[in-house]
């Protein structure tokens, strides 16, 4: 295979590279590194995610530093983000190292994907992104590159360029005459990475993960100490595993994750500070904000216990870390991520159904559920005394009778009888010693 990341090889010619821009002061520079290095032309691409800021921005920031308009790409992917990449996911019920629920992890594989569609129509000959060589986000583009183009070359400027820091790219825009936005006074000191389904920010002050999250930092959830003082109980329609109506009307998937959002961010919900292990080996803290996917996440579980069998659930649990771990890895487009993804949409299936939650000062909690394919039988499960064939017509099928507990404990318990006798002759054996 052939090494695609072209760090000392700046001399192979380089014809078109397409570069992920956000129109911030890095991508910013690297544009102009790379028009400067490979003496090639860039494509920019842009994705609105629903991160909350104008996109369009990126068109005159990408022109402004000398890129053609046929080659500036700017895409509205705020429904396939939802409905292709974070309904699934939600369908696993993915959380990585039990908490985090991937928000950054899960938009990286759509942003390669959709890059590689305009080098092809381009006929570019690389790709490009502005993560840092310490982080997640240059593994998941490159594994994505990787599976989707694996003939084309990945130029990762921030791991072979000598702009070491935040000074360097300073200097090196104002030498280019890049425009440096300056920061109003106290605007966060902090990394941000914002789409529909969560918020995250890191380093700063939050590197000390000893320092709390000041209440100034969160910007999508309300202090759930401030939260509404009453409860509001929200009902959430599934269908096959995904949400489609909140309140009994209808949304998109999109307009479905940003309403919840509102609402439960609104009562506090999905608040998380944890210290998580990268990919890259080191430990790193994050803040997070997650209402929508947080309400999402314990709604369908509610919904999961009426409809999902025991070993399906469990076999689907069980394999949930595996999953979360691909999405976390990068290995969203990988033979395992799609094998796993092909059970869980199975396991799905049954999953429809109305779940009411109760949004309240920070916490979402499940208080009715309903399903047409529901497996909760009140005649099985009744702690009253109930006669198998109450309407004096057939038995059901499925039938509890209460002597048949008694064989089931019976073997059940054989082999703990067994074992008592070993543990009770191995005492004796020992004290002959
Ligand atoms: N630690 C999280 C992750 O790896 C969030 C990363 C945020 N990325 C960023 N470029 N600020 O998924």
């Amino acid at each position: 295979m052939p090494d695609r990341n072209q760090k000392d090889n700046h001399k192979d010619k380089i014809r078109l590279v397409v570069l992920a821009f956000s129109g911030g002061l890095d991508t910013s520079v690297i544009l102009r590194w790379l028009q400067e290095t490979y003496d090639c032309q860039v494509a920019t691409f842009t994705a609105d995610l629903g991160q909350g800021e104008e996109v369009e921005e990126a068109r005159e920031k990408a022109r402004a530093l000398g890129v053609k308009s046929e080659h500036i790409f700017i895409e509205d992917l705020r429904t396939p983000f939802v409905a292709d990449f974070v309904f699934p996911m939600l369908r696993a019920g993915a959380r990585y190292e039990d908490l985090y629920l991937l928000g950054t992890a899960i938009a990286r594989p759509l942003i390669a994907q959709r890059m590689v569609e305009v080098a092809r129509r381009l006929s570019a000959d690389a790709l490009s992104h502005g993560c840092t060589g310490k982080g997640n986000d240059q593994v998941r583009f490159e594994l994505a590159f990787a599976a989707l183009a694996p003939d084309l070359r990945v130029l990762a400027p921030w791991r072979s360029w000598d702009l070491g820091g935040r000074q360097a790219l300073l200097a090196y825009a104002k030498r280019h005459g890049i425009p440096v936005a300056t920061k109003p006074s106290g605007a966060p000191a902090y990394s941000i990475d914002a789409n529909l389904l969560h918020v995250s920010y890191e380093g700063g002050e939050l590197e000390d993960p000893w320092h709390k999250v000041e209440d100034s930092v969160w910007t999508r959830t309300q202090n759930p100490q401030a939260a509404p003082d009453e409860p509001q109980d929200l009902c959430i329609s599934f269908v096959a595993g995904d949400a489609v109506a909140l309140d009994g009307k209808a949304f998109s998937p999109p307009d479905l994750l940003a309403e919840i959002n509102r609402l439960a961010g609104h009562h506090g919900i999905g608040r998380l500070d944890m210290v998580e292990s990268r990919t890259t080996g080191m430990k790193s803290r994050g803040a997070y904000e997650t209402p929508g996917g947080t309400a999402l996440l314990i709604a369908r579980r509610g919904l999961e216990q009426i409809t999902l069998d025991r070993e399906v659930m469990r076999l689907r649990d069980d394999l949930m870390p595996r999953y979360a771990s691909c999405v976390y890895s990068g290995f969203w487009f990988s033979p395992e991520r799609l094998a796993l993804q092909g059970l869980v949409d199975e396991t799905a299936c049954p999953v429809s159904g109305e779940v009411v939650l109760r949004l309240f000062k920070g916490s979402a909690s499940v208080v009715a559920r309903r399903s047409p394919h529901s497996l909760y039988s009140e005649q099985v499960s009744s702690f009253e005394e109930t006669s198998p064939d109450p309407a004096g017509g057939n038995a059901p099928v499925a039938e509890y009778r209460q002597s048949d507990a008694e064989g089931f404990i019976r073997l059940q318990g054989l082999r703990l009888q067994l074992w008592a006798e070993q543990k009770r002759s191995l005492a004796e054996d020992k004290g002959k010693k």
